[in-house]
């Protein structure tokens, strides 16, 4: 992590995305300012067939802002991170596309967020990911272990983003890809708007 001094207290903002994230992954029909589910997956341009063999209940938690497979599926074999996995959906797949000689880690902070992603690996039988507790900010994974990151709708919620992004260079292989998906604006934020937290969050 940088010493970089943020605007709003990094730990406070971290336990309001957990308490946000939670209550998406416990309760993915209620109220949000994004869709959900396959239909949000479907409105950001994810092809359906990557959805095949999936039940509207086991991915009715995706909350993904962009598809970051719009540059391909990972290829067969390779290592991959999911930063910010939430519910599982992209890493699962993930896991499909790079088959049994492949493997993924999903990386997420919150916890029914990780339930839920385990679930559902488990109730496909895939034992080519696994999903561990962590930050963007301080990666699970050792030096240079991934040929590919991908990421949805994280790196907005993160303050440290050049600390995050030198987690990214770090994690990965000389010669290794991102695919992030995410939602960036092209003028500068004002300091007041930095400062809310429900702005973060919200
Ligand atoms: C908008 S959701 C996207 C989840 C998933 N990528 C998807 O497309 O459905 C954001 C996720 O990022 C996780 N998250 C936010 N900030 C994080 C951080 N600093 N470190 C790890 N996970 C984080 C949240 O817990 C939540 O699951």
């Amino acid at each position: 992590m940088t010493d970089q001094a943020f605007l709003v207290d990094v730990d406070v903002l971290r336990t309001e995305v957990q308490k946000h994230y939670a209550e998406v992954a416990e309760t993915p029909d209620g109220e949000f300012h994004f869709h959900t589910g396959r239909r949000a997956a479907e409105q950001v341009g994810y092809d359906p067939a990557l959805f095949e063999g999936l039940a509207d209940a086991a991915v009715e938690a995706f909350a993904g802002v962009a598809n970051p497979f719009a540059w391909g599926v990972p290829r067969a074999g390779e290592r991959v991170v999911d930063i910010g996995s939430g519910s599982g959906v992209d890493s699962v797949i993930a896991a499909r596309a790079v088959g049994s000689a492949g493997s993924v880690v999903g990386v997420d902070m919150t916890a029914p967020m990780l339930e839920r992603a385990r679930n559902l690996a488990a109730s496909l039988g895939l034992d080519n990911v696994e999903f561990r507790e962590g930050l963007a900010e301080k990666l699970p994974v050792p030096d240079g272990w991934a040929d590919l990151v991908i990421s949805n709708g994280v790196l907005n919620l993160v303050p440290d983003k050049v600390g995050a992004y030198r987690e990214v260079f770090r994690v990965l292989r000389p010669g290794g890809r991102i695919q992030i998906a995410d939602v960036c604006v092209d003028r500068d934020v004002p300091e007041s708007a930095k400062r809310d937290i429900d702005l973060w969050t919200g």
